[in-house]
């Protein structure tokens, strides 16, 4: 199934409405509104990158270029597709753009208690560089970075 699976790089606001419904499925009360997702998604420098078979959206991921530095700000796949691998192309992707845009080195930040995504970004090299005590209310961030 995974060979099926295209990544596209794709920043077109037609599909702003589905990013948000998969945003709405993947972090509920936390997903980005879709003024947000636009705003983002408008910006010059904001990478997006959509997993799709025949044209249904699996998951997605938005990050951007900072000076020489990149960011991970969301990757969702919908719970119907996770555990097969789509999260993982999703972020191979990302690197792979930013290692083209001769980037070297990439943070993101993960909810302390988010364990699948935390593992997912340990996979591919991320290493936790700093702590950010209740950012999300309750729960802590960990920065997590990377050097390509
Ligand atoms: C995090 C997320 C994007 C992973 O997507 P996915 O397509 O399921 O990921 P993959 O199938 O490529 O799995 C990649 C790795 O993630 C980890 N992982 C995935 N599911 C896991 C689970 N249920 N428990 C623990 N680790 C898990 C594993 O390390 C896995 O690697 P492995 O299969 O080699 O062991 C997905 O779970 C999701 O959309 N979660 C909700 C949104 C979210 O939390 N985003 C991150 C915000 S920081």
């Amino acid at each position: 199934m995974l060979k099926e699976i295209v990544i596209e790089e794709n920043k077109g606001l037609k599909y702003l409405k589905d990013l948000f419904l998969l945003e709405k499925e993947c972090f509920e009360e936390k997903a980005w509104e879709e003024a947000m997702l636009k705003e983002e998604l408008e910006k010059p420098y904001s990478i997006c990158l959509l997993a799709k078979k025949e044209n249904i959206l699996m998951g997605y991921l938005l990050g951007r270029v900072i000076m020489d530095e990149g960011e991970l700000l969301r990757i969702a796949v919908k719970k119907a597709f996770r555990n097969k691998g789509i999260g993982s192309l999703l972020l191979k992707g990302f690197l792979e753009r930013l290692k083209k845009l001769g980037i070297k080195k990439i943070f993101l930040e993960v909810e302390e208690n988010n364990k699948r995504a935390y593992n997912l970004y340990t996979k591919f090299g991320f290493k936790p560089v700093n702590f950010r005590k209740e950012y999300y209310g309750n729960t802590s961030a960990v920065v997590m970075s990377c050097e390509i």
